[in-house]
């Protein structure tokens, strides 16, 4: 009786599924990467408000990221050669881990250069079958100096070799690392500080960094996956210069003695108090460089949730259980005095864009799963920032996605404005990975003053590697390179 109904239902629904099963296969057959394409094929070209380039990178008569560079004449003030290749470390501990490294180290070597030198790094690739690169984080070098493989550069094969140069204009802690297969091989190993220091720094200073890492599972501070101990004299004045390596927001906390955050990101605090009982939360990739002087007892600097720490003492034996567990969090919002700015929120921005961070169900190069989106987009239609040479830009970062994300721009510093319709009123607080937390909502601001073509991703490599990354492009640039492509390219 009712049958014809029920063929009716059944085919529909039938229909029904083939539609949804043909819009699945679509959007994962649309999601497939090519073997080989440029950056700036399958972005969508925001302007963020501004006006319309006399060409876009898409166009002829372009400048070629390749082409910015330091001038290749000039002698190098210092010179450095990091040579990448496996290695196997022991441990503090005692255990071994088979790991990717810069000079047979991990992390790879300090680097050190006064400002104003003339840098100038070899890289040679010994035995790194995928290839590597070295990124300057938070150095605004040059685009061409940038190390991100499949932009700014080839990456490096095994037997190759390639020489970065550039000027150290700022003064600050900073830190280098491969640019590709970056979600793997930073974690692996192919990382190191680097720390640009004043003219007629004082040399009676204890000026340590601290690198906050994982090997072979385990969390470490420099070589130690455990305590570190070293000797310091009582009166001496310390710098230490904690950059975290890590994908995830460490938090830190020091015993034994009052400090102050002097600089974060590279780049000093005006008039920054001085803090006890407080622990400090920092980004991945980010860096904080704290001071205080060293008293009679430990001081001890922990790296909470963790076993890792620093201790320093007089004798170097103490064991230091000094640092306060809990405390309150510093709020850099409010931390230090404000001081002048080059411009600030009250300035008329030339571009402002928002950068939306969320999350939805789709496709990314055939993987199917939760995707991390950019104004609703997945990767690679992200958002391309388009800027011109001199404008002052506007961005407004908001992350309703559950989860935190460090959200670092290559090439420039950002001031931060505002967090949650809150204007920050303590020190100038310039920052290259800023910690965004789900339901933040930050408005920053910087100057498009070094043209180029710069990633602008977050710093949770793993999270970059599934597609949480974007550019900011100058007004006619354009890049030569490609990801994938013969020189397998994969700057994520
Ligand atoms: Cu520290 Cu694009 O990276
Ligand atoms: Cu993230």
């Amino acid at each position: 009786m009712f049958r014809p109904l029920r063929i009716a239902l059944v085919a529909a629904g039938a229909v029904a599924i083939l539609a949804a099963l043909g819009w699945i296969g679509h959007a994962w057959w649309e999601s497939r990467l090519p073997g080989m394409y440029n950056v700036m094929a399958h972005g969508t070209l925001d302007r963020g408000g501004g006006p319309v380039g006399a060409h876009t990178a898409h166009e002829q008569g372009g400048q070629s990221v390749d082409s910015l560079r330091e001038p290749a004449t000039g002698r190098p003030d210092v010179r450095f050669t990091l040579t990448a290749r496996h290695a196997s470390v022991q441990l503090a501990s005692g255990r071994t881990a088979d790991v990717l490294t810069y000079d047979g180290r991990v992390p790879g070597p300090e680097l050190r250069a006064r400002q104003g030198d003339l840098v100038e790094v070899t890289l040679v690739n010994e035995d790194v079958d995928r290839g590597v690169t070295i990124h300057w984080h938070g150095v605004d070098v040059p685009n061409a100096e940038d190390g991100v493989a499949g932009v700014t550069q080839d990456a490096v094969r095994p037997g190759e070799s390639y020489t970065y140069r550039f000027r150290a204009k700022q003064v600050g802690t900073f830190w280098y690392h491969t640019h590709q297969f970056s979600s793997k091989d930073v974690r692996r190993g192919l990382f190191g500080a680097f720390v640009i220091e004043p003219r007629g720094n004082q040399r009676s200073v204890y000026d340590r960094v601290v690198m906050v890492h994982s090997v072979g599972g385990r969390q470490a501070v420099n070589l130690a996956d455990g305590v570190e101990r070293r000797v310091v004299a009582p009166g001496t004045p310390v710098r230490l210069r904690i950059v975290n390596a890590e994908n995830t927001p460490r938090q830190l906390a020091v015993g034994g003695a009052p400090f102050r955050l002097v600089a974060v990101d590279g780049t000093d605090l005006h008039e920054p108090g001085e803090l006890s009982r407080t622990i400090l939360e920092l980004a991945a990739g980010g860096r904080y460089d704290l001071v205080l002087t060293m008293p009679d007892n430990p001081v001890e600097l922990s790296v909470l949730h963790t076993d890792a720490r620093l201790v320093l003492s007089r004798d170097g034996q103490a064991a230091g259980t000094t640092a306060p567990a809990q405390g309150r969090e510093l709020d850099l919002l409010t931390y230090g005095t404000p001081t002048g700015t080059p411009f600030d929120a009250g300035s008329r921005f030339d571009r402002t864009f928002r950068l939306d961070v969320g999350r939805k169900f789709g496709f990314v190069d055939g993987r199917p799963g939760r995707q991390w989106t950019i104004n609703g987009k997945v990767f690679p239609a992200m958002p391309v920032f388009f800027v011109r040479r001199g404008d002052l830009v506007k961005v407004t970062i908001t992350n309703d996605s559950g989860a935190v994300h460090p959200m670092h721009l290559h090439g420039h510093h950002m001031l931060v404005l505002s967090r949650n319709g809150v204007p920050s009123s303590g020190s100038p607080w310039w920052s290259d990975t800023l910690n965004v937390k789900d339901g933040e909502r930050y408005e920053v601001a910087f100057r498009a003053d070094n043209p180029g073509l710069w990633m602008n991703h977050c710093h949770n490599l793993a999270h970059a590697a599934q597609g949480l990354t974007m550019h900011v492009a100058y007004e006619g640039a354009s890049t030569p390179f490609t990801v994938g492509g013969r020189a397998g390219n994969r700057p994520e």
